[in-house]
């Protein structure tokens, strides 16, 4: 028996996630938490909101499978990782703001780290153990979201209800605008850069509109190996609770008969700029990924609210970065700090605007 603690029990991926446990005899459901839905009766051990690791600490778990959105699962990442429980992580918001710190923690716990992430999962299968020195350039793939094609000038009045209506996946709400502003491949491409160790100049992104192909390695020796399947998360997730092995899902097989599109195209950078802005907190490093996303947590949050027209998520992240130090954090309380900082200045320009 392998005993899950699930985070995120009533999102979209803890959904899934329950689905996939209720369908394997062998994982047994030990604890699981939400923000603030009450989940009585779900798991032996639930808690609501609160600090998630007192619930981690109470189960003991083998396999801790982080599906909190946004920061707020940085404890529990950093909980895992340092006591060599297997984390299953779907919350890339805390590897993106703690990477250096997750490592170091990951180095001393000696566990195991799956990625939950789609792309993130494809290219871990990609890579089946390969160090990064074999690999040429690791390439993330994004459907490029529900305003591909558009201009600014088309943009600046579009809804959240717009924003929301994802062409190929039905996520979380914070995930779905940051596919539609392309914030979330910036998330991804700094997660690669941690997960992989390869540095951000051999990290691609480039837009496949049907969401086929979830992620591709180039090698060194000239091939190039990618990872296919219809858009459906309970494969990825599957994949992180059955590892090493493969267990079956509902999810069908590639059909080739019913025909597959498979175009690419490069992501419009100036349309959609919070994916530059991404890559370049990650090169800049310390706790500019923190910032970033801390900065579109605010930002998101105000547009959903409907204080902030959707051009005005990147234009309040970029002000944000502009502002903040970057110094690197020694431990999670300086982390906390830089969240708390990057958010102050986001709210900041929000009043402004
Ligand atoms: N959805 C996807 O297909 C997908 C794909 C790839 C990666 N991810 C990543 O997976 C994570 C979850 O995404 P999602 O789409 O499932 O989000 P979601 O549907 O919005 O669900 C978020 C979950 O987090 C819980 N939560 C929120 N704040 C919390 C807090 N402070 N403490 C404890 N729990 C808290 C929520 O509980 P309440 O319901 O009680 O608020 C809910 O269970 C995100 O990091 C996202 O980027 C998602």
């Amino acid at each position: 028996m392998t005993k899950i603690a699930l985070l995120g029990a009533t999102g979209s991926i803890g959904r899934q996630a329950l689905e996939i446990v209720e369908a394997h005899p062998e994982l047994e459901l030990v604890a699981a938490a939400s923000g603030s839905q009450s989940i009585d009766g779900l798991a032996p051990l639930t808690q609501v909101g609160g600090d998630l690791t007192e619930l981690l600490e109470r189960a003991q778990p083998d396999v801790v499978l982080n599906a909190v959105v946004g920061f707020a699962g940085l404890p529990a990442t950093l909980w895992a990782l340092e006591h060599g429980t297997t984390l299953a992580l779907a919350n890339k918001e805390s590897l993106v703001a703690a990477g250096a710190l997750a490592l170091d923690a990951q180095e001393r716990g000696g566990g195991l780290l799956l990625p939950v992430d789609s792309e993130h999962s494809a290219a871990f299968q990609c890579l089946e153990g390969r160090t990064s020195d074999q690999v040429d350039t690791l390439v993330l793939t994004g459907s490029g979201g529900p305003f591909r094609g558009r201009t600014r000038d088309d943009l600046e009045d579009v809804t959240p209800d717009e924003a929301l209506a994802h062409p190929t996946w039905n996520m979380g709400p914070k995930i779905t605008v940051d596919s539609a502003t392309l914030a979330n491949k910036g998330l991804e491409l700094i997660e690669a850069h941690f997960l992989f160790g390869l540095p951000y100049e051999r990290i691609e992104v480039v837009l496949q509109p049907t969401s086929i192909v979830h992620a591709l390695i180039r090698f060194r020796d000239g091939a190039s190996l990618a990872h296919l399947g219809y858009p459906d998360m309970r494969v990825p997730i599957s994949f992180a609770l059955a590892y090493p092995e493969r267990s079956a899902t509902p999810v069908p097989p590639l059909d080739f008969a019913q025909g597959l599109v498979l175009e690419f195209e490069p992501p419009d950078l100036d349309t959609f700029p919070l994916l530059a802005l991404a890559r370049r907190a990650g090169e800049q490093g310390g706790t500019y990924p923190c910032a970033f996303n801390a900065a579109n947590e605010v930002a998101v949050a105000a547009f959903l609210a409907g204080r902030l027209p959707f051009l005005g998520i990147a234009a309040t992240v970029e002000e944000a970065l502009s502002e903040v130090d970057g110094a690197s954090a020694r431990d999670l309380g300086d982390l906390v700090e830089a969240d708390a900082g990057a958010r102050r200045l986001a709210e900041k320009g929000l009043s402004v605007a």
